[in-house]
């Protein structure tokens, strides 16, 4: 909801790194003399949480498209139905691609789009847990950090530095 001030529309400020990363100069640039020690990371720290979204940015789909067709999907979640995991957000959830479409790079791009969705939220670290993909996401950077069992079936959590 915006508050007219003249010709000046005051609006929430919006998930957009672009605009934290443009205040955070000016903050940055304003602070320098007097409080040095406010540094970018302190300014992140500050808007993180904002960026993050109290209001909620999370869940997020993501869809791949060819012309009109969806051809492949991936979320964000803040959490995942696994228990005891409240340390671990957000996870990339939901990955998967048309079988007709696979193998040509569409679930990569997936991939790339939602793990850049989760830096602008200022997330650091990504999560996922998979019963069988182990490979693929190996071969794309993301390490083990644990297995367990889900309804019996033995998966693994991996997670990934943003
Ligand atoms: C896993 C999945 C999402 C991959 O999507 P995709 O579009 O086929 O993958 P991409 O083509 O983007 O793969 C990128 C690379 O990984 C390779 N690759 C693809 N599937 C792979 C697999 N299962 N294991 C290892 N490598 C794989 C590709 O050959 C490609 O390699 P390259 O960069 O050397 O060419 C897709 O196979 C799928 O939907 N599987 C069923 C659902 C699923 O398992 N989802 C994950 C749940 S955790």
């Amino acid at each position: 909801m915006g508050v007219p001030t003249g010709d000046v529309e005051v609006r929430y400020l919006p998930a957009d790194r672009m605009v934290v990363e443009r205040i955070i100069r000016w903050q940055v640039d304003h602070y320098r003399e007097s409080f040095p020690s406010f540094d970018y990371d302190d300014w992140i720290d500050f808007y993180g949480p904002h960026m993050r979204g109290q209001d909620g940015p999370l869940p997020v789909v993501l869809g791949a498209f060819d012309g009109t067709e969806c051809i492949g999907t991936v979320a964000i979640v803040e959490r995942d139905d696994l228990d005891d995991v409240d340390h671990y957000t957000p996870w990339i959830a939901a990955m998967i691609v048309d079988p007709s479409h696979r193998g040509h790079g569409v679930g990569r791009s997936l991939l790339a789009a939602a793990l850049g969705r989760c830096r602008d939220l200022y997330f650091s670290r990504v999560h996922l847990w998979t019963h069988d993909q182990f490979e693929w996401y190996r071969r794309l950077g993301w390490r083990e950090v644990e297995s367990r069992k889900f309804r019996d079936i033995p998966i693994t959590i991996f997670s990934l530095d943003l």
